[in-house]
């Protein structure tokens, strides 16, 4: 096959992680023959430094232009002035937008190699498999905002709001992927106090009534859902949330695995490229020491094959190649507890040497 790839390395720690996953697309190209061209294009706070803008149209026009768009991370302190006149975050947003991806994939599993990496017990975390669906255009992150003043102090605001199609399409997808698991939904809302949430309850329930009758469908209260996700997380197969939910409990998710550098992502369309990045940050307080792990950004690398290119057995091939390379034992800082460890460019070599056979 022959696919281009856009690549959007951004600030911290993104380059260096997303150096890594392209060894990871070239060795794939390489060992199955297929032709995947990357490039790269500027994105965040060095397409701020770069052009003035976090999302240049050049970049926009190339996203959409690709089979699939694959992000380390953006942001850091440089750019994080609340007065600044833009910000890295914005480019992000922008792209999700503008790429329609309305549904934010994140995969929860706990590695059996791992476990003891987790901050939570063994027998909480051992054989946990979630699958989060985030809704990702929509919600408090893109309803209007402003700031005013009055009597000489100042008032800010954000507006939470949903549409019956927004609510119906993520939970279609929930829904979907749903079917091909365990077969359970848990959707999480604020609807004891929240009106949208309160929306987001009926257009779910509805949903899944008319639509999925043989699905197990439950509802929870995202503050209990907080608690039960570190003390009962093998109860949940997938959960659908919207926005600012799903931002927040998949970071609290990430140490069921035992960190965020472990956690992918897929952010997907009605049809059109998909783009796919780390759950994690730009991780500001490591950023150029070379300890960063890549194997959020590589397992977001299998998703892209799976989800975009349509290539499931490179997708495998990929994961397979982290089960080895962890198999070996060496670990990156993040999941070393303590011991002995090693390189973001190490722990890919592991990746790579697996994964070439
Ligand atoms: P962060 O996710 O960057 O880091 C949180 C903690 O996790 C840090 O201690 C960091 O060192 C650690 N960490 C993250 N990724 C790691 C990895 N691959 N390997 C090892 N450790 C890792 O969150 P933050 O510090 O709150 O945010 C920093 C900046 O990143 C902010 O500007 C924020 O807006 C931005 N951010 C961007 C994205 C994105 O681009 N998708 C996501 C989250 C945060
Ligand atoms: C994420 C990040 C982003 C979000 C920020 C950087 C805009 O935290 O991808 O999880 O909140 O969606
Ligand atoms: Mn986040």
């Amino acid at each position: 096959m022959d696919a281009k790839i856009v690549l959007l390395p951004g600030d911290g720690i993104g380059p260096e992680i997303i150096n890594q996953a392209e060894r990871v697309i070239d060795t794939v190209a390489t060992r199955f023959g297929h032709t995947l061209s990357c490039s790269r294009h500027l994105m965040g706070g060095i397409a701020i430094d770069e052009t003035g803008s976090p999302l240049p149209e050049e970049t926009i026009a190339a996203c959409k232009a690709a089979d699939a768009v694959l992000l380390g991370a953006v942001g850091g302190p440089k750019w994080d002035d609340p007065s600044a006149r833009t910000r890295p975050e914005k480019g992000l947003l922008g792209i999700r937008k503008e790429m329609g991806l309305f549904a934010n994939l994140r995969p929860i599993k706990a590695q059996s190699q791992l476990i003891d990496a987790s901050p939570l017990k063994r027998e909480i975390v051992e054989g946990v498999d979630i699958f989060f669906v985030r809704e990702l255009t929509g919600g408090i992150y893109f309803g209007e905002s402003g700031r005013k003043e009055i009597d000489g102090s100042e008032e800010a605001w954000n507006v939470m709001s949903y549409t019956t199609p927004e609510i119906e399409r993520v939970v279609r997808i929930a829904a979907e992927a749903a079917k091909l698991r365990r077969g359970k939904v848990t959707s999480v809302d604020k609807a004891n106090v929240l009106e949208v949430s309160r929306l987001w309850r009926q257009i779910a329930a509805k949903v899944m009534a008319d639509e999925y009758p043989d699905l197990e469908y439950e509802v929870v209260l995202v503050d209990a859902m907080a608690m039960h996700l570190i003390s009962r997380p093998r109860d949940f197969d997938v959960v659908v949330t919207g926005n600012l939910f799903g931002d927040i409990l998949t970071d609290e998710g990430s140490m069921l695995p035992g960190s965020l550098g472990l956690l992918p992502s897929a952010s997907l369309g009605s049809g059109g490229p998909g783009l796919y990045e780390p759950i994690h940050g730009s991780a500001p307080d490591i950023a150029g020491q070379g300890v960063a792990n890549p194997l959020a950004t590589i397992l977001a690398t299998a998703m892209m094959f799976r989800h975009s290119l349509g290539l499931d057995e490179e997708a495998q091939a990929i994961e397979a190649a982290v089960d080895a390379a962890l198999d070996t034992g060496y670990r990156t800082p993040d999941i070393a507890r303590g011991s002995s460890s090693i390189g973001t460019v190490e722990m890919a070599d592991h990746v790579v040497t697996a994964l070439e056979g």
